[in-house]
């Protein structure tokens, strides 16, 4: 049984074109620090248009992955051929058989409705020297001050579905609220970091997100009058004109927290 919330539904394209190009940059430090041999068997849970899924099929994985949105594996079978995927979603994962030597979650745990109960079936579905690795981001660094301080500038309302709270995601999204979610999910933490990096992307392109309802500030964006969410757009033109280099892009520094483990005892 999958228990998601629909928000991603009809946005595999524009998720595909902006979004999914972020959580991009999070595939190669997953996958190196799961190391994965030539001929594991991997699952990636929410796969959406399957970057993990072709990065670890190009490691020589045999891969399975799931995501509970149609047109994301729809993109996700014509892009990358050789994958098993499967219609399915956390915290159920019915229609998925393990055991598996690696499970890879990336940028999915801040969209769970269950979360604890959802790394508790990754747990389950692993092999007993199974591993798995996971990505989100914290409650605040700078990529996503931009967005926050758009929503001040235009005097946006977050709307209660949109809430980006502890209580709303089920956990405090830190490097301490991480390590404890997945404790106590029966997860023997191997490592949990903060990933620095910085995400160059050409600023109509970025704006493009949210203007085609992607992401929290997409959620965001859509709740608005006609006027917010104009007000919304320009005051993303003046605040993102902070990050423009030289090069015509945006340079906007971000933080992901990982971390991997295997299964408690
Ligand atoms: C931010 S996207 C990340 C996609 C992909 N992992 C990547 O790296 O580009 C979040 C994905 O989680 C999926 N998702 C939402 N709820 C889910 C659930 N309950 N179980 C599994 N996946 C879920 C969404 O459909 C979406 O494809």
């Amino acid at each position: 049984m999958s228990n998601h919330t629909g928000k991603w539904a009809g946005k595999a394209e524009a998720y595909a074109e902006t979004f999914a190009l972020l959580c991009a940059q999070l595939v190669d430090p997953l996958l190196d620090a799961l190391a994965p041999t030539a001929g594991s068997r991997l699952l990636d849970v929410g796969t959406g248009t399957g970057s993990v899924a072709r990065a670890a099929r190009d490691r020589g994985c045999q891969v399975v992955a799931v995501d509970p949105e149609a047109d994301m594996l729809a993109m996700a079978v014509q892009a990358v051929p050789g994958v098993e995927f499967i219609e399915d979603g956390l915290p159920g994962l019915d229609r998925v058989t393990g055991p598996f030597d690696a499970i890879t979650a990336n940028c999915v745990l801040n969209q769970l409705a269950e979360p604890q109960a959802s790394v508790r079936r990754l747990t389950q579905l692993l092999s007993p020297d199974g591993r798995l690795a996971i990505s989100t981001w914290p409650e605040v660094h700078p990529l996503q001050q931009l967005w926050n301080d758009v929503v001040a500038q235009a005097g946006a309302e977050v709307p209660s579905g949109a809430a980006r709270s502890a209580a709303a995601t089920g956990f405090e999204r830190s490097l301490d609220g991480v390590s404890g979610l997945l404790s106590a999910a029966g997860v023997q933490l191997e490592r949990v970091w903060a990933y620095e990096f910085v995400h160059r992307v050409d600023p109509q392109l970025w704006w493009s997100g949210p203007s085609r309802g992607v992401a929290w500030i997409g959620q965001v964006y859509r709740a608005q009058s006609p006027a917010k969410a104009d007000a919304m757009e320009r005051a993303y033109q003046r605040l993102s004109a902070a990050y423009l280099a030289a090069d015509g892009m945006l340079h906007l520094p971000a933080t992901a927290i990982l971390a991997v483990g295997g299964r408690s005892a």
